[in-house]
């Protein structure tokens, strides 16, 4: 939600910034805008949508010089998509220039205050207000500035500021949005992710929060918004250049669906004692004691992380049979939720830094929970805020439409619920038998992946239609949702994902002539339900597509559509069941035409609530 990428060193940083920014486009696209300082003066570039707009702009005026810069691509929180909005925000009086990820709660007061002195805004954000307030304060130094405007300021930010008083410095801070500085020879990449900074340093400082940075070509200093100086490690960036690169496929949803079967087999990696029937997770050691005595746990998440949590409550109860609920992050967090003793919450996230989970996280812990974390990217905030967690190990994910850290959550679940379960009442070979199975799901993924064709020549058949259902039971309900969720995001068809059972009171009204309904139709406890329920789709002309279990040809007389999976535990099945959902989605989105990565109004990491 919004990138920032910011340079001081010794070469001009123009391309090096749109480099950066490109990168992070996955945060947001609906404006961008660049700003340098060179002879002493700063300039500022803007342009609405994509940054590629921005660079056909910059090229035209023949670019901006500088050694000094920064780079912004907006997701609109206030105020609409116009140049007028797109960061660097500048102020009136000094000569500063801010580029902003967050929201400031209390712009609106500030801005009266800002107003009554005399100050003039051009646009209707809150990043505005800030350069202005920063300017406002400013008395000779920029760094003393940026604390005292972030000691007046509420909510959440990461931000870079830049002054023509003070031409070779960059002044850097975060409370909430993520912030890191790449540390190169002679030269400082601050970005909001490591993908803008691999490319140029695999060093790299992270920041925490109330943290303000002033940088300057010949190093840096560290303090809080207090002035109290700070010492912080510089550390290896876990990342390689080649999994962030597209390589030969057209999208990255497409290259993340791809690799699931890979992603997976690095999630699984030294993890397994197979022999006695045991899930090693190092992440959980420290806490081993107190984990085993939980009596309730929650999980929490947003968006695609929530559905995996919903899969994870059912694991929780089946296999370590300990009562657990799933919900929306941000509902949790506002509900004055009851949190027993020995509550553990688990925070579910593949980037680590969702405002509403990292807020529920906080929330949890406050009242007494253990807070363990299901995150991907490693060092987010939400991986240093909880006390103990496991990584996916999934690799950078970039497409918008979360895919394989999908599938990495509910693996990592699985593993979780496993862990609890051998130290509980599991045998070694209760364990066993599903430690053996579920090393064989990236086999079995790719199996899937290998009628990709056929799940192309299925969607187009109903690619006209604009509504569609996704059904399923048990472990397959939360699959349809996502199953729901990746359709509606990405190629704007209404989809709605539920329990099968739930359509006959009252979305069952829906149902006309050739509604394409989704149903997950496994093998497993409530098949006939399931079947049932396929049956009433039917009956009102519906047209049923169906994920079944493959040896199932029965299934192909109730269904116009069938879409094979390989035959493994109930558990274990939305791991195979949400591939051809995602390949679906994927192959809908492109047949109309849809900016498969980068979809309309959405942005990857939320990290305003
Ligand atoms: C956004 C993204 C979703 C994602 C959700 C939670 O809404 O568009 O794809 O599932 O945030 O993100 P997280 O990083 O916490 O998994």
């Amino acid at each position: 939600m919004c990138g920032i990428v910011a340079y001081v060193g010794k070469k001009n940083c123009q391309n090096l910034l749109i480099e950066g920014i490109k990168r992070l486009e996955y945060r947001g696209y609906d404006s961008a805008g660049l700003a340098t300082i060179h002879n002493g003066k700063i300039r500022i570039v803007r342009a609405v949508g994509r940054v590629a707009n921005l660079e056909d702009k910059l090229e035209s005026m023949g670019g901006l010089p500088g050694t000094v810069g920064l780079v912004h691509t907006r997701w609109a929180t206030h105020g609409g998509v116009t140049e007028f909005n797109a960061h660097p925000h500048a102020d009136d009086k000094v000569g500063i220039a801010v580029v902003h990820n967050g929201i400031i709660e209390n712009y609106a007061t500030i801005k009266t205050l800002l107003e009554e002195k005399g100050h003039k805004f051009s646009s209707q954000t809150d990043t505005e207000v800030l350069a202005m307030l920063i300017g406002e304060l400013y008395e000779g130094d920029l760094e003393s500035a940026v604390q005292a405007a972030l000691r007046e300021v509420t909510g959440a930010y990461a931000i870079a500021v830049i002054c023509e008083k003070e031409p070779g410095v960059l002044v850097v801070a975060r409370k909430g949005s993520p912030l890191m500085v790449g540390v190169g020879n002679g030269e400082y990449i601050v970005a909001s992710d490591g993908a803008a900074i691999i490319s140029h340093t695999s060093q790299a400082m992270m920041l925490d929060d109330y943290n303000v940075v002033k940088i300057t070509a010949d190093g840096f200093r560290t303090s809080t918004i207090h002035n109290v100086p700070v010492t912080h490690k510089v550390q290896q960036l876990e990342l390689e250049l080649d999994e962030i690169e597209l390589g030969s496929f057209q999208h990255y949803m497409r290259k993340e669906i791809f690799e699931q079967p890979k992603a997976l087999r690095n999630t699984f990696r030294g993890r397994f004692n197979a022999e006695e029937g045991k899930v090693i997770l190092g992440g959980l050691a420290d806490h081993a004691k107190e984990l085993v005595k939980a009596k309730r746990i929650a999980l929490l998440g947003q968006g695609t992380a929530l559905h995996a949590a919903m899969i994870g409550r059912y694991l929780f109860e089946d296999l370590a049979k300990i009562p657990a609920t799933s919900e929306f992050a941000s509902e949790f967090r506002y509900r004055n939720p009851i949190i027993e003793e020995n509550t553990v919450a688990i925070a579910v996230s593949q980037s680590g830094e969702t405002a509403d989970t990292l807020a529920a996280l906080h929330e949890a812990k406050d009242r007494g929970a253990l807070a363990l974390g299901v995150i991907n990217v490693v060092g987010s905030t939400m991986a240093r805020e909880t006390d103990a967690g496991v990584y996916l190990r999934v690799g950078p994910e970039i497409g918008v439409a979360s895919t394989k850290a999908f599938v990495g959550q509910v693996a990592v679940l699985t593993m979780i619920a496993m862990w609890f379960g051998r130290r509980r009442f599991m045998g070694a070979n209760d364990t066993g038998s599903l430690l053996h199975q579920l090393n064989q799901i990236p086999d079995k993924i790719e199996k899937i992946l290998g009628y990709d064709d056929l799940v192309k020549k299925v969607t187009e058949r109903y690619i006209e239609r604009e509504n569609w259902l996704f059904l399923g039971r048990g472990y397959n309900y939360p699959t349809a949702m996502e199953g729901a969720l990746k359709l509606k995001e990405i190629s704007y068809i209404h989809a709605e994902g539920m329990p099968a059972a739930e359509m006959k009171h009252g979305p069952i009204a829906l149902i006309n002539e050739g509604m394409p309904a989704v149903f997950i139709a496994n093998q497993g406890k409530q098949y006939e339900k399931v079947m049932s329920n396929i049956q009433e789709v039917r009956a009102r002309g519906g047209h049923v597509i169906a994920v079944a279990t493959e040896g199932d040809t029965a299934i192909k007389r109730y269904a116009e559509d069938v879409l094979y999976i390989p035959d493994v535990p109930e558990c274990l099945s939305p791991l195979l069941a949400v591939v051809p959902l995602q390949m679906m989605a994927y192959h809908a989105a492109v047949l109309r035409g849809h900016d498969v990565d980068k979809p309309r109004n959405l942005a990857k990491s939320v990290t305003v609530e």
